[in-house]
């Protein structure tokens, strides 16, 4: 479905629930990370790109004086109400409404006080497969919240806000990539991110010869959570080994050197880090240059450093990354890896235009043989970053 469809979708159900056609529509895409993974929260670079899959907000105004948002999804399977006359708190763990309602206590945060408003969302990024779906969400409320208030803020600082609700409201102690992807991409670039300077830079990607697949592996193994802020807490510890503000100023060299200082596990920890540091750079370079030989391997050590030092990938995503490599240059495969913070959810490959059915056809067949489990495999562009649909 386009942006455009799901949003003519999206203000028939509006009008048709709240009896009213919406005033504000705003969105947000999920992403895919290129190469980069688990740098973010190290200073390091990260090379993420949206897809062409979004969470989309409409919105109008309650009845006046009101200070109550209604929020629902499109199916009306899930509701909440939010009265900003009372102080916000995080809801139990896992409910979906503590990301929209993370995202208004930033605002509110800021002294930007919206009034009541009725909304409703829907979205075709896939939930918790590793695209981002939270992110989009963050984003598309603090989009749709700045159409409300007619506050537009700094993008920086919408990225952030839209982070700390995730922190202190979803609890999860993510870097700052996806919701800077889901704000700033833009149509047909790569964006390269500095996570230490915060400075970014769009590489093109529209060489027509070459796409990104995403397999969904349709798995996710519920431990996340706790593993994710065991790595970040096993990285810092490496820091401070090494005596470094962050892993961003270590080099291979420095790390070697300190390896009888480290337990192995935080010693491989440093070592994925630092050399995803440096293949993300690489990688970037790549693009730039259409050298889509060299990416792809760049892709494939990311994944085998994920997989062996990092230790978050999982038999699903290496099944997918093994069939890609299986198929090879002449079978239409530049690279593969897993993306996203792993334990399940997508690969991402780099692939032959021309040969690109034939990849997807191959890994799907494949991946059921091996695994029993159907995946969803969908090509996307780099797509662009939170829009506004309606104001
Ligand atoms: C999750 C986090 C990101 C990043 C990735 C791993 O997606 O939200 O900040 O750390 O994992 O690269």
């Amino acid at each position: 479905m386009t942006l455009n469809e799901i949003s003519n979708r999206l203000s028939q159900e509006f009008q048709a629930a709240y009896g009213r056609p919406p005033a504000w529509i705003a969105a947000a895409p999920g992403r895919v990370n290129v190469i980069g993974e688990h740098t973010d929260y190290n200073d390091g670079f990260v090379f993420p790109m949206a897809i062409e899959r979004y969470t989309v907000m409409a919105a109008a105004p309650a009845v006046p004086n009101s200070t109550v948002v209604r929020l629902r999804d499109v199916k009306g399977t899930h509701t909440a109400t939010i009265d900003l006359a009372q102080p916000l708190k995080p809801a139990a763990k896992g409910s979906w409404h503590n990301y929209p309602m993370g995202v208004i206590a930033g605002f509110l945060g800021r002294g930007i006080r919206p009034p009541g408003f009725d909304a409703m969302l829907d979205s075709t990024v896939p939930m918790g497969g590793g695209l981002s779906s939270s992110a989009a969400l963050e984003v598309a409320t603090a989009t749709l919240l700045e159409l409300i208030t007619g506050k537009t803020l700094d993008p920086v600082e919408k990225a952030l806000l839209c982070q700390k609700a995730e922190h202190d409201y979803a609890g999860m102690p993510c870097g700052i990539m996806d919701q800077f992807i889901s704000v700033m991409g833009k149509k047909d670039h790569i964006l390269l991110l500095d996570c230490r300077s915060r400075e970014t830079q769009l590489v093109p990607m529209s060489d027509p010869s070459v796409a990104l697949l995403v397999t969904n592996t349709n798995v996710k193994h519920e431990l996340t959570g706790g593993e994710y802020a065991q790595r970040r807490a096993q990285c810092e510890e490496a820091a401070r080994i090494l005596g470094l503000p962050s892993l961003r100023s270590a080099t291979a060299d420095v790390v070697e050197r300190a390896k009888s200082k480290m337990s192995d596990v935080v010693y491989r920890r440093a070592r994925h880090v630092v050399s995803e540091i440096e293949r993300t750079q690489h990688a970037a370079e790549g693009v730039r240059a259409s050298n889509w030989p060299t990416v792809g391997q760049l892709m494939y050590a990311s994944h085998s450093s994920l997989r062996d030092d990092y230790e978050v990938s999982c038999p699903e995503l290496d099944a997918v990354v093994e069939i890609a490599q299986g198929l090879g240059l002449r079978g239409g495969v530049y690279g593969c890896r897993m993306t996203g913070g792993g334990f399940g959810g997508c690969t991402v490959a780099l692939v032959d235009s021309g040969k690109l059915q034939a990849v997807s056809d191959h890994i799907a067949a494949a991946y059921e043989q091996r695994t029993g489990i159907k995946p969803t495999i969908f090509e996307s562009r780099p797509a662009a970053g939170a829009s506004v649909l309606k104001r």
